[in-house]
Formats: C-alpha cells, sequence, structure tokens
C-alpha cells in the first residue's frame, strides 16, 4: 500500500514509518517540521534502507492535500500530525482547536474527495479523563481535563460520525499510553523543538546534567509508593502496533478503538530505578508537590489489540531505558 503519514517526521511518526517501510509498503510523510527536524527523515530512509517521498507542509493548506491526493493514489493515511502538550494546551486552547481539529478536518475533505476512506488516528488515554483504571476502550470518554484531551475526544467523535454517514470507510482509533524509548540502532529517537516535558526525557536531561534533580510531582496518592503509576511502552511496540492495526483496518470497515499499552502500571520511582539500572547513572531526586491535573492511575487493559490485532507491548522497562539512554549518548 502507499501510506500517507501526517507527522510522519515526529517521534512515533518517524518509527512507526520504518516500520511500514520494512513491511513493504511505500510511505509518503506530511509534515511542517513544528515539532520535528529534517534530519528525521534521512534516519528513517537509513535504518529501512529504503527512500520514501516527504513533504514539507500544513495539513490545514486545503490545496496542498488536495494536489497531494490527486497527484498519487494514497491507500490509507496514518494521522499523527497535531499539537500534544498538555499545559501548552491550557495556554493556548485556539490553536490546539485550530491545528488538530481543522488539520483534521481538512484532511478528512481531502481523503473523501480521493475516495480514500481508510484511516488511524493517534488518540491518547488522556480521553479516558476520571475514569478508573484498567481504561478499556467501552468506557464513556465524555470530557477530558484539558484542550488538548478534548481535541483528542473531538476528532475521535468526527471519525465515528463519518462511519456512520458512510459505512465504506475504514477507521481505527489507536489510544496510546505513554510511549517511551527509542530505535535501538541509537541513531533515531524522539527529537522535538523545544524543552522536555514528559517524565523519561527529563530522567533523561537529568542523567546528561543538563538538569540537577527530578522533581517527583506527587508522593502521597494511593499508589504503592505514593507516586503516579503510568502504563510506559516501548516506542518499536507502539510503532508494530501501527502495522498490526493497518493491517487489519484496510481488511475491516466501520471504526473500532484499541487501547496501545503494555496493561501494566510503573511507578514514577519504579521508572527512574529502572533507568538507574540500566544505565548505572543516579538520578538525583527532589519530592515535589503534585502537578496539576495528574491522575493517580493509568493504564491499558491491552486485550483487545492482543485479541483482534494480535499485538502485543513486549519490551521491557529495562530496553525503554536502554534504548533512550543511547540514542542521547549519540555522537
Ligand atoms: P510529535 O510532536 O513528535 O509529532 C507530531 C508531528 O506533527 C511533528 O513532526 C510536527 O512537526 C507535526 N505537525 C504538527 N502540526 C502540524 C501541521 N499543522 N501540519 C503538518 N504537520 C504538523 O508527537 P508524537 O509524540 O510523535 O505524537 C504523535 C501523535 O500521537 C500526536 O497526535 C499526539 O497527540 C499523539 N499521542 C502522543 C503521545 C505521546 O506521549 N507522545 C501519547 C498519546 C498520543
Ligand atoms: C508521567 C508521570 C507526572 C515529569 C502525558 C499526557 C498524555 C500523553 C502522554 C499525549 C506523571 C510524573 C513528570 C516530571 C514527574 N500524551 N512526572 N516529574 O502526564 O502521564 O501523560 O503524556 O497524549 O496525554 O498527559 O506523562 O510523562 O508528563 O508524566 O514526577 O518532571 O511522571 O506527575 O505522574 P502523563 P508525563
Amino acid at each position: 500500500m502507499r501510506i500517507l503519514v501526517t507527522g510522519g517526521a515526529g517521534y512515533i511518526g518517524s518509527h512507526t514509518c520504518v516500520e511500514l517501510l520494512l513491511a513493504g509498503h511505500d510511505v509518503v510523510i506530511l509534515d511542517n517540521l513544528y515539532n520535528s527536524k529534517i534530519e528525521s527523515i534521512g534516519r528513517i530512509e537509513s535504518i529501512s534502507g529504503k527512500s520514501l517521498c516527504f513533504v514539507r507542509g500544513d495539513m490545514r493548506d486545503a490545496a496542498l492535500l488536495g494536489d497531494l491526493f490527486a497527484s498519487q493514489t494514497i491507500d490509507a493515511v496514518i494521522h499523527f500530525a497535531g499539537l500534544k502538550s498538555v499545559g501548552e494546551s491550557t495556554a493556548q486552547p485556539l490553536e490546539y482547536y485550530q491545528t488538530n481539529i481543522t488539520g483534521t478536518l481538512v484532511l478528512l475533505q481531502a481523503m473523501r474527495q480521493a475516495q480514500c476512506k481508510t484511516i488511524i488516528f493517534s488518540s491518547s488515554a488522556t480521553v479516558y479523563g476520571q475514569n478508573t483504571a484498567p481504561f478499556v476502550e467501552t468506557m464513556p470518554t465524555g470530557k477530558a481535563t484539558n484542550p488538548y484531551g478534548n481535541t483528542k475526544i473531538m476528532i475521535e467523535q468526527i471519525l465515528q460520525d463519518l462511519v456512520v454517514a458512510d459505512p465504506a470507510w475504514h477507521v481505527s482509533l489507536l489510544r496510546y499510553f505513554n510511549p517511551v524509548g527509542a530505535h535501538p540502532s541509537g541513531i533515531m529517537g524522539e527529537d522535538p523543538n523545544g524543552i522536555p516535558l514528559n517524565l523519561m526525557p527529563i530522567i533523561s536531561a537529568v542523567a546528561k546534567g543538563q538538569y540537577e534533580a527530578l522533581q517527583v510531582y506527587g508522593t502521597d496518592y494511593d499508589t504503592p509508593d505514593g507516586t503516579c503509576v503510568r502504563d510506559y511502552l516501548h516506542v518499536m511496540d507502539l510503532a508494530q502496533g501501527h502495522a498490526k492495526a493497518l493491517e487489519y483496518c484496510a481488511r475491516t470497515q466501520g471504526c473500532e478503538i484499541f487501547n496501545l499499552g503494555t496493561g501494566n502500571g510503573l511507578s514514577v520511582l519504579e521508572l527512574v530505578h529502572a533507568f538507574e539500572e540500566s544505565t548505572g547513572i543516579k538520578i538525583p531526586l527532589h519530592y515535589a508537590p503534585r502537578r496539576d491535573g495528574d491522575i493517580a492511575v493509568c493504564y491499558a487493559d491491552a486485550s483487545k489489540a492482543k485479541r483482534v490485532l494480535g499485538w502485543i507491548a513486549e519490551r521491557t522497562p529495562k530496553e525503554m531505558c536502554e534504548d533512550t539512554w543511547r540514542w542521547l549518548c549519540r555522537a
């Protein structure tokens, strides 16, 4: 198949493109490099040993999207592009709704015009809001705690409505938990523009001496060690989940939701210890108050992805830490 990957130069997109190329697909990336770098394209090609087509542009540009679909046959779209910072979305909601919602609408209109009706969408565990873990796909989503999460809920709804209006669409909504890690080669990993905000990149920055200590946000949660529990999964497992979802989505009409997580929770302190054991580097800790908006425990019921897609996240916390560290220590 020829797959359009929006946001394919970004963290999860780049790892997924490697898997798609290795599986024999042709890949077209559309990315405006807002949160990624052009080097990402060379890394994908170098690891996979295959070339791809890169279009630098904004998914909100209807003329560009029209030309892109008119000039070639795209069989399916994997839609990663968007803004993803929870905190920033609270300060800049209009930018988040504009990019994520308008961008998706422009993309879907171009797809419909071209009769391309297969799409995999990057959703997030954040849509589960205040539900209680383990999160199951059938739980009501309702309202998220921040504008970023609301864009994910709204886009899921848009895609579900589209399938009701036209059952010929093939849609998979993939709800990722906490992706971490990097390609095991050490030449590709998370490479955002700006400062890190998620736990693993911050642990790594402390290990590199860029920060004095890790701020542990909250030690009084109702969890075994008092710190928050999350479902960290290796980005390579996540990338392989997309390849499986694509196989499924291409042959199945309608809309299906899948959690992509390990099904296991790890606390902040457990991830820190895994990192210390994997790298031999001590991470100084500073116990800080809870961070606004955090829930105590978030992990997936990952059984549907296993049952329907035949996918499980297999890589261990040790591999997640080792691969992250190898990427960060690159020359
Ligand atoms: P990322 O920021 O690394 O990748 C997103 C890519 O989209 C970037 O390369 C960026 O330049 C591009 N982009 C942004 N706006 C664009 C626009 N208007 N037009 C074209 N390209 C644009 O993020 P990621 O971590 O790879 O996440 C990919 C997707 O997965 C996002 O939709 C995100 O919300 C979702 N997600 C991520 C996580 C996570 O923790 N990383 C968890 C759940 C869901
Ligand atoms: C993990 C844990 C923090 C930084 C976010 C989004 C979610 C999804 C994944 C996109 C929490 C603690 C963190 C630090 C800390 N993204 N922490 N010190 O919040 O679970 O999920 O990314 O969809 O939508 O909300 O991930 O990595 O920010 O935090 O103690 O310096 O680490 O409190 O418990 P989170 P995170």
